[in-house]
């Protein structure tokens, strides 16, 4: 730990003497150039307008074979100081939001010691206004300390955790942050309360402690801070989801009870998808996606500062809102800030470019381990299929598994993981130790039942993808079904228009050169014009929860009498229900739950890609 930090320290050093020098531009080095697209839909600036960013997982250094996505942190840092500028000669005010989840799913932020050690550093050196917490700061005790310890104190009051709480060395809770923070903006005064809210989660390590919201808002201090004279509009930004979820919910019941016509702006998180939600006339929501695919923006005209107090029949005009997401590229980032790609990274923005590439190098994120030769997809392709990534997996991943325990590694066996236990696509191009993470960044261990009758073991599939909505990863809490159905059908769900989306692509798999243009699609509940880049939608297949390997059956075809079940750990008590279903006869304890050994999924499919070589290297 003291190692990293002292290099960080020497790295922020270096790179601040060397930023004049302008050796660094756009992006990461390694990053694919953006598409070109023309015919970006512009940003409609308003009177007050915000930029952000939710779920960002560690991906700073940007996602370099996706040219949509390819642009890094400094990039964004670059952006927002551009846009900052817009902002103050236009005398309207401009406020950068992040809704956490900094945490699992990259290298950046995974590899060292403790997990963000390096990239939370990264991530505070964009000018970022106000900052709240995500569940992916809170499963591991050291991590839920650093964001006390860094960040909180970074922001200075703008670090908002209204629900969640740290216990210190001396057996003291206090709030991570602050619980609310109010300020007057710089340009158009206008006095606004915020808070920064998390779902109601209960995974978190013990050291943290996060109470529900409902109750929350319930508590005298908030109800004293929403009755605080003067206020203008409440902006209400954190991690929890802007649909279907009830906490955001809480929290309006909450403040409409007290101000019927106040401006309130909501800003959520945690289910990775595009979206924004109309809550009444003067309320609305926006989550700007994930893993840094997408900047949120949304402008709001016709607030009057000063006329908002309590007046239950006031009818104010009413507010105009515009809202867009933009494609992560810096085609996109640039254009919106009316720069071109030579005028677009300050130094600032350069400096950070620079320090990630640095550290993805210290941190030996770039070592290769070979040349994927195409995309292998998740949502984005047909199961069973040539570009399914579960394909891959059950037909030349899974069965190289092998059991600490090596009289049994030659046993009739049957592998199952979940579909969620896979975070993200593999896209053709070289393979390293960042797309480990990127792939699957879960350390699940493996587990087995000895010796199952075939005759059960080979009805437990069915089972698992029969139910709704088990199969979350550890740390996602709805299915990708829902996820899928989510991210682009929102409250207007219409199996019609689905469809109509996947069978649009579902002709044929997609060609890498698709890739490259297909995107997001947004509907919303201002309509299907919120994306700024007009793509073609991405197709989308729904996955199974679960997949298995057969391993080691007879080889005339023939059954075998039993088999060994394995399974990721997290998985248990998906498979003992399964398992009670089809035999209900045979009570859940009897079944030996055992440890198998090997490697996890990450390091199985990096001993994989090994045997396509390192070929792309030298093109
Ligand atoms: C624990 O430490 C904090 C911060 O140093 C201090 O404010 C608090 O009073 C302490 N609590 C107790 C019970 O000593
Ligand atoms: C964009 O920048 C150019 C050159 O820097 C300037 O002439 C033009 O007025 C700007 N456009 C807008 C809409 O600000
Ligand atoms: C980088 O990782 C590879 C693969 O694990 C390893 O062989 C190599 O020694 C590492 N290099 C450094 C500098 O740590
Ligand atoms: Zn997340
Ligand atoms: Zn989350």
């Amino acid at each position: 730990m003291v190692t990293i930090s002292r290099l960080v320290l020497a790295a922020l050093t270096a790179a601040a003497t060397a930023a004049c020098e302008n050796v660094f531009e756009l992006s990461q080095p390694s990053a694919l150039p953006p598409v070109k697209t023309p015919n970006l839909r512009d940003i409609e600036w308003g009177q007050i307008n915000f930029i952000s960013t939710t779920d960002t997982h560690g991906w700073l250094a940007g996602h370099l074979l996706q040219p949509s996505f390819a642009a890094d942190w400094g990039d964004y840092a670059s952006f927002i100081e551009h846009a900052k500028e817009i902002a103050d000669e236009k005398g309207v005010d401009l406020i950068v939001i992040d809704d956490g989840d900094q945490h699992d799913g990259n290298g950046l932020s995974d590899a060292t010691p403790v997990n963000g050690q390096v990239s939370q550093q990264i991530l505070m050196m964009a000018p970022i206004d106000l900052m709240s917490i995500g569940n992916h700061e809170l499963y591991k005790c050291e991590v839920t300390q650093q964001t006390y310890d860094l960040l909180a104190p970074h922001f200075d009051g703008r670090y908002l955790t209204s629900n969640v709480e740290i216990m210190l060395q001396n057996g003291s809770w206090v709030h991570i942050g602050q619980r609310s923070y109010r300020f007057t903006t710089k340009n158009k005064k206008i006095n606004i309360m915020a808070f920064g809210f998390l779902f109601d989660f209960k995974l978190n390590c013990a050291n943290s402690r996060v109470s529900e919201v409902e109750q929350v808002v319930q508590q005298a201090w908030f109800q004293a801070a929403i009755r605080e004279p003067g206020i203008d509009m409440f902006v209400v930004f954190g991690h929890y989801p802007i649909r279907f979820w009830p906490e955001m919910w809480a929290i309006h019941r909450a403040i409409r009870a007290v101000h019927k016509n106040i401006p309130i702006q909501y800003f959520g998180g945690h289910s990775h998808v595009r979206d924004f939600t109309v809550l009444d006339s003067r309320a609305t929501a926006l989550q700007a996606g994930r893993f840094l695919e997408t900047v949120g923006w949304v402008s709001i005209d016709g607030i009057e500062p000063g006329i908002y107090e309590d007046d239950l029949s006031y009818s104010a005009k009413p507010l105009k809102y515009s809202r867009r997401y933009l494609d992560f590229n810096t085609h996109s980032l640039s254009y919106h800030v009316n720069k071109t790609e030579s005028t677009f990274g300050t130094p600032l923005g350069k400096k950070i470019s620079k320090i990630i590439d640095e550290y993805r190098i210290e941190l030996n994120l770039t070592y290769p381990f070979g040349c994927v030769p195409t995309d292998y997809l998740l949502e984005k392709a047909k199961y069973p299929g040539p570009n399914s990534l579960l394909t891959l997996l059950e037909e030349n991943v899974l069965m190289n598994l092998e059991s600490d325990h090596s009289a049994i590694k030659e046993n009739p066996r049957l592998i199952f993981i979940n579909s969620g236990s896979l975070r993200y696509d593999m896209y053709s191009g070289i393979f390293t130790i960042d797309s480990g993470y990127i792939v699957s960044p879960f350390d699940n261990k493996w587990k087995y039942i000895p010796q199952v009758p075939y005759s059960i073991a080979k009805r437990i599939l069915a089972r698992l993808n029969a139910l709704d909505y088990i199969f979350m990863e550890l740390t996602t809490p709805i299915s990708r079904t829902m996820l899928v159905r989510q991210s682009n059908l929102g409250d207007t769900f219409d199996i019609n228009l689905m469809n109509s989306f996947i069978s649009a692509s579902a002709a044929q798999d997609l060609t890498h050169e698709d890739l490259k243009t297909t995107g997001y699609v947004t509907i919303d509940d201002l309509g299907m014009d919120g994306d700024d880049t007009p793509h073609k939608p991405y197709p989308i297949y729904y996955l199974p929860n679960a997949i298995a390997t057969k391993d080691n059956f007879p080889i005339d075809g023939s059954e075998p009498e039993a088999v060994d079940v394995i399974f990721l750990d997290f998985m248990l008590p998906f498979i003992l229900d399964a398992l009670k279903d089809i035999d209900p006869a045979m009570p859940t304890d009897d079944w030996a739950v055992l440890l198998y050994g090997g490697k996890s999924v990450k390091e199985l499919i990096k001993d994989f890609v090994r045997g396509w070589g390192t070929q792309c290297l030298n093109p």
